[in-house]
């Protein structure tokens, strides 16, 4: 119990480093991963079942039509192996294969990292009454901070599952410090499958990110109604608005909460001063071409060795594989 305490504490405190040093910066920011409490967790649930949130659907599609497919790089031979998720969330296009792999008796351990502990106790909960033959332990932590465990598994082979976009999250050079270092913890043979939502239309990437029923606004300004509550901050939320954007020639998909007034807000003892319009940046949602993903696959070690594509191409989940 007190490991648990002084974890939050530690979490606490980080977030209340980060938040100072992102509303201190010019121009303002706070990182994405902090949308995720208990209330963003529902929020991003709700997300998913929006229609203009197409990309739920889309990667649901490749799995029910490619779980066989895949089932089948995973454990050619029905070998034992570990499946490591990053940001797993509530899991539910990982079920589908999940099932798949139970269902063709393939031994294997299911590991889910997120940074929400919440995700992952709902997880833990639901997997246990939908799947009681599932071998599984979740894992709270943020990425970057886990990367570590690939290397201390035991000499079974391991698959790691890195879905819903979630590397759009990252600046370029994010994304392939984090594929580098899992090409580098990674032995021969070992797979990563990222699921990556790829450019398109602009009018249909802006919607799932800016919905006309203001779901995603909601997620956003949670954010602030965190801070408030755990950092004891003061932000007005009615007097900030949320915004997104969609560059086609970046791909760079960004939101932002702009301060509608000029205001100063406090948390703890600090107070930051917002001109009016003044954005805080708190999301990209980076939109990859095919031939960048390949590139960032080579750059990072990997060869590319399947892509599966949804039935309208607005999504790839491409299976990358060690050769060392
Ligand atoms: C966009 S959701 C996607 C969930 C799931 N992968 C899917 O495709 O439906 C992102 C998930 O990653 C988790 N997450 C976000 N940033 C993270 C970080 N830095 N480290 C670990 N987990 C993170 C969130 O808590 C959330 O559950």
């Amino acid at each position: 119990m007190f490991e648990t305490i002084e974890k939050d504490i530690i979490k606490n405190k980080q977030f209340l480093t980060d938040v100072h040093k992102g509303l201190s910066d010019e121009p303002k920011h706070l990182s994405s991963k902090y949308f995720y409490d208990k209330k963003g967790d529902e929020l991003f649930q709700q997300i998913m079942h929006m229609e203009e949130y197409y990309l739920t659907n889309a990667e649901l599609d490749i799995f029910q039509t490619h779980k066989c497919e895949i089932a089948q790089l995973f454990a050619p031979n029905k070998e034992p192996f570990n499946l490591i998720e990053f940001g797993a969330g509530d899991g539910m296009k990982t079920k589908v294969l999940l099932k798949e792999l139970l269902d063709h008796e393939i031994p294997f351990d299911y590991v889910p990292i997120d940074i929400s502990q919440n995700a992952l106790d709902q997880l833990n909960q639901s997997l246990t009454k939908e799947m009681p033959a599932l071998s599984f332990k979740g894992i709270q932590g943020d990425y970057f901070e886990v990367l570590n465990l690939l290397k201390e598994g035991n000499n079974k082979r391991n698959v790691v599952l890195f879905l819903g976009s979630n590397i759009g999250n990252f600046t370029n050079e994010e994304a392939l410090s984090f594929t580098s270092e899992i090409s580098d913890k990674l032995n021969t043979g070992d797979l990563l499958l990222i699921g990556v939502d790829l450019k398109k239309e602009p009018r249909k990437i802006l919607l799932a990110y800016n919905d006309p029923a203001g779901i995603t606004a909601s997620f956003n300004y949670n954010l602030l109604h965190r801070i408030n509550r755990e950092l004891g901050a003061n932000f007005d939320v009615a007097q900030f608005e949320h915004h997104a954007t969609y560059d086609p020639v970046t791909g760079e998909c960004k939101s932002a909460l702009l301060s509608k007034i000029e205001q100063d807000v406090t948390i703890e003892k600090n107070t930051f001063h917002f001109a009016k319009w003044e954005p805080i940046h708190t999301e990209i949602s980076r939109k990859y071409a095919l031939k960048q993903l390949h590139q960032l696959a080579k750059k990072s070690g990997f060869i590319i060795k399947k892509d599966l594509f949804d039935t309208h191409r607005y999504f790839v989940d491409s299976i990358w594989e060690i050769k060392k």
